[in-house]
C-alpha cells in the first residue's frame, strides 16, 4: 500500500496502463464539460495561467488509484477554457526537494514566460516539511523545473509544517507570494507572506493581517489563498480547515471565502469591507484564478473533498467546477461559466412563456434550465421514476438546496443533504447546468452559486418546474454538448 501510495507515472507497469485504458472506455457518470481525471484521482486545480496564446490548467492529480497519494500536475490546455487537451502529468515528484507529492500551487506570466510555483511535500516519520519550488512552462508545453530548486527551503520559525500552495503576485518592481499555513504557537491557519525581485531569493516579511471578525477566522489551516483585482476591488480567497458551522453558513466539511477589500503589502494588512462563502452547496473546494487574462477574471475549483464516491468503482473520482467568470455587483463576488456558452453547441431548446407548472421528460443530463420569475417561490425538481429527486424551492429571499434521495456520503458527512441560503437581494433567475454527475445553481447570474454532485444510477429522467402560488414562470432548456 504504502508503495502504491507514493508510485510515481514514470514507473507505470504495462498492467496499469492496461488498466488505465479500461478506465477511460467506461462512460457512466463522467460529465461531458466538466474536467475529470482518465483514471485515479484529481484534487486542487494548479498553475491557471494564459501563455502563448492558450490557457493552461494543471491539477493534482495521482494516476495509480482514487485516494490521495503522490499528487502529480496533470497538464491540460485549451483555446476556449471548455474544449481541453490533456498532456499528462507534467511535474512528476521524482527529487527529494518533493519526496512526497508536488503539491498545490499557482502561475505567474512575465515577459514571454511563465513560472510555476508549487509546494513540495516532505513527509517525515511523525511530522512534515514543506519546500516551495520554481518550475518554467516552454513554449512547446514542455515543464523544466528549476536546476536550484527549492526557492524557499522549509518553512519560517513559529509555522508546522504545514506551509503551501504559492499564489505569487507583482507588485511594484517585484514578486509576493502568499503561501496557507499553520501557527505553531495557537495551531491556528493564516497566510504567511514573502517578497522577492526576482522570483528566485525570497524574504519571509511575515503574515498577512485580515482585517475583520468574522468566525472564518477561527481555522486549523488555511490553504489555496489567491488574491486578484476584480472591477476595482481587491479579492482574497482562501479555504480555511476547521471553521465551525454558523447558522446556514460553513455547513461543508472544507468551506471557501471570498474577502473584497484592500490589501496593503507595506503593512501586510488586508482591510474587508464584504466577505462570504464562494460557494452555498456540497461541493466546492481549493478554487484557483486564472493568472493573467487576456479577458474577464476566472476561476475554477475542485468539485469535491469527499473521499469516497460512486465513480470510485470506476477507476476514477472529482472533477473541477465549470470556469467561471468573475465580477463584482451590490458589493457580492459573482460568478458565472460565460465561456461554456459560448463554447458549446446546444440542441432541442424549448421555451415555456407565461406557465404554471411544466415537466420535461430528458434523455441525458448534460443540459442547461432558466427558470425566469418576478414572483419567487417556486421549486425544481430534478427526478426519475425510482423517486430519486434533487429538489430547489425557491420561497421568497430563501433557496432551499436538498439531495436526499441521492445520499452517497460516508462518515465525513455531518451536516445532511440540505443547503440553504438566504438572501439580501430579491431573487429573479435561477440557473442549472447539469452534466452528467454534477449541477451547478446559479442564482441571479451568479450572486450566489450552489453545486452539488450526484450519482445516478438509473435513466428516464424528468424536470418539473412548479409555482407555488400560479403565478406565470418563464422557462429555458436546452441540452448542451462539446
Ligand atoms: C487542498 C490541498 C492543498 C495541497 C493539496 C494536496 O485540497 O490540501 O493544500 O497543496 O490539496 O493535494
Amino acid at each position: 500500500m504504502q508503495e502504491l501510495k507514493y508510485k510515481t507515472i514514470n514507473l507505470a507497469s504495462e498492467y496499469d496502463f492496461d488498466n488505465f485504458e479500461k478506465i477511460k472506455e467506461k462512460s457512466k457518470y463522467r460529465p461531458k464539460f466538466h474536467i475529470t481525471p482518465p483514471h485515479g484521482l484529481l484534487n486542487d486545480p494548479n498553475g491557471f495561467c494564459y501563455f502563448n496564446n492558450q490557457y493552461h490548467l494543471f491539477y493534482q492529480w495521482f494516476p495509480f488509484d482514487t485516494f490521495h497519494g503522490m499528487k502529480h500536475w496533470m497538464h491540460l490546455t485549451s483555446t476556449d477554457l471548455c474544449n481541453w487537451q490533456e498532456h499528462g502529468s507534467k511535474i512528476t515528484p521524482i527529487e527529494s526537494y518533493e519526496s512526497h507529492g508536488a503539491y498545490s500551487g499557482a502561475a505567474v506570466v512575465e515577459d514571454e514566460q511563465a513560472f510555476l510555483f508549487y509546494t513540495g511535500n516532505i513527509k517525515l516519520d511523525s511530522d512534515r516539511d514543506a519546500n516551495q519550488c520554481l518550475a518554467l512552462l516552454n513554449a512547446d508545453n514542455s515543464v523544466t523545473k528549476y536546476a536550484g530548486n527549492p526557492v524557499i527551503k522549509s518553512v519560517p520559525q513559529g509555522y508546522t509544517g504545514h506551509v503551501r500552495d504559492p499564489k505569487v503576485v507583482k507588485h511594484g518592481e517585484g514578486y509576493v507570494m502568499l503561501l496557507g499555513a499553520q501557527r505553531e504557537a495557537d495551531m491556528q491557519g493564516c497566510i504567511i507572506v514573502y517578497q522577492s525581485n526576482d522570483m528566485i531569493d525570497w524574504v519571509f516579511k511575515g503574515e498577512l493581517d485580515i482585517k475583520v471578525t468574522a468566525p472564518f477566522l477561527h481555522a486549523y489551516m488555511f490553504e489555496c489563498p489567491d488574491l486578484l483585482q476584480v472591477d476595482g476591488h481587491d479579492v482574497l480567497i482562501f479555504s480555511p480547515q476547521g471553521v465551525e458551522p454558523n447558522e446556514f453558513r460553513f455547513h461543508n466539511k472544507f468551506n471557501v471565502i471570498y474577502c473584497l477589500g484592500q490589501i496593503d503589502f507595506d503593512s501586510l494588512t488586508f482591510t474587508v469591507k464584504h466577505w462570504d462563502e464562494l460557494d452555498r452547496g456540497f461541493d466546492f473546494y481549493a478554487p484557483q484564478t486564472l493568472a493573467n487574462t487576456p479577458d474577464s477574471p476566472t476561476l475554477i475549483a475542485w468539485a469535491g473533498t469527499d473521499e469516497e464516491l460512486p465513480s470510485m468503482e470506476l477507476g476514477w473520482i472529482h472533477c473541477l467546477t465549470l470556469p467561471r467568470r468573475l465580477s463584482v455587483k451590490n458589493h457580492r463576488l459573482c460568478q458565472f461559466p460565460d465561456q461554456l456558452f459560448n463554447a458549446a453547441n446546444s440542441h432541442h431548446q424549448l421555451n415555456f412563456q407565461d406557465v404554471t407548472n411544466q415537466s420535461i421528460e430528458l434523455s441525458n443530463l448534460s443540459f442547461y434550465l432558466m427558470v425566469n420569475s418576478n414572483q419567487n417561490d417556486f421549486s425544481i425538481s430534478l427526478n426519475n421514476k425510482k423517486g430519486r429527486e434533487i429538489n430547489i424551492s425557491i420561497n421568497k429571499n430563501r433557496v432551499i438546496l436538498n439531495r436526499k434521495n441521492y445520499d452517497h456520503h460516508n462518515s465525513d458527512w455531518k451536516f445532511g443533504n440540505e443547503r440553504q441560503l438566504d438572501t439580501n437581494y430579491e431573487i429573479n433567475n435561477i440557473k442549472i447546468i447539469s452534466d452528467e454527475s454534477i449541477l451547478e445553481v446559479y442564482i441571479n447570474d451568479g450572486m450566489d452559486v450552489f453545486t452539488c454532485l450526484f450519482f445516478p444510477d438509473e435513466t428516464d429522467h424528468q424536470i418539473e418546474v412548479s409555482s407555488d402560488k400560479n403565478k406565470p414562470l418563464d422557462i429555458e432548456f436546452k441540452y448542451l454538448t462539446i
